[in-house]
């Protein structure tokens, strides 16, 4: 795991010799030592873990984060590379408006089967005429009635914390690359 908020915890669970112990009943909580000696550990372990993630920045856990502005979507109608074959695509236009609740699919206007060629949207692929038994239903799965659970518009924004993925096409490319010739020393 990558996120420092979670290997910080951690740190200061795993380290911290109070945590996850019970105390057995009517009997005092250790002696005046070691109560001591592991209020100290669990003071230092918590001193060197940051408590702060890369989401929310340095606001502690117990505050509220300052929400960054809203910005617009991007409305170029291209559509932007998969980084993996299964990824839901990006939307490339704007969803302002477009109603999606249990009477209405606005997007399914335009994206179903059978409005496709009227509209030259890109039909929803079979996946979203399947159930979770892999049986392919006449209409849309419920599982993939609402969109914006996995399709996002496009924004012009950086990744809010950093990744070591590599696309497989680099890594099939990396592996049939001929191997430099020896050094001549
Ligand atoms: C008015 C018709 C219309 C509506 C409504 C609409 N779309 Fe689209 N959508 C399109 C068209 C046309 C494209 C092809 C690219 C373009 O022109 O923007 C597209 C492209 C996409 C793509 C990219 C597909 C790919 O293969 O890269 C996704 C994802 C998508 N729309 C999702 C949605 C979602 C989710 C909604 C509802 C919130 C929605 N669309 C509503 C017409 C529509
Ligand atoms: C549970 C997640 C999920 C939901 C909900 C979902 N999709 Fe998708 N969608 C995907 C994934 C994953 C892909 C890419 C792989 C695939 O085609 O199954 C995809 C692909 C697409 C594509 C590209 C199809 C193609 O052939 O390139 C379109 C268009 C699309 N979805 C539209 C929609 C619309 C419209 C809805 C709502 C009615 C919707 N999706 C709901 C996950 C989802």
């Amino acid at each position: 795991m990558n996120d420092p908020h979670a290997r910080g915890n951690n740190k200061g669970a795993a380290r911290c010799p109070l945590r996850g112990r019970t105390r057995p009943l009517g009997r005092p909580c250790g002696t005046g030592l070691t109560a001591l000696a592991a209020l100290l550990v669990c003071s230092v372990a918590f001193a060197q873990s940051p408590n702060f993630d890369a989401m929310r920045g340095r606001t502690p856990v117990a505050d509220e984060t300052k929400p960054p502005l809203l910005t617009n979507p991007e409305n170029k109608d291209l559509r932007r590379e998969r980084a993996y074959s299964m990824q839901p695509p990006t939307i490339p236009h704007k969803i302002d408006n477009y109603q999606v609740d249990l009477h209405v699919n606005a997007c399914l206007g335009c994206h179903s089967r059978g409005r496709a060629a009227v509209t030259q949207a890109v039909a929803v692929s079979v996946s979203h005429y399947m159930d979770r038994d892999g049986n392919f239903l006449a209409e849309i799965s419920p599982r993939r009635y609402f969109c914006e659970q996995c399709h996002v518009t496009q924004v012009d924004a950086k990744p809010l914390v950093g990744n070591r993925f590599v696309d497989v096409d680099e890594v099939i490319k990396q592996a049939v690359a001929p191997a430099k010739p020896p050094v001549k020393k």
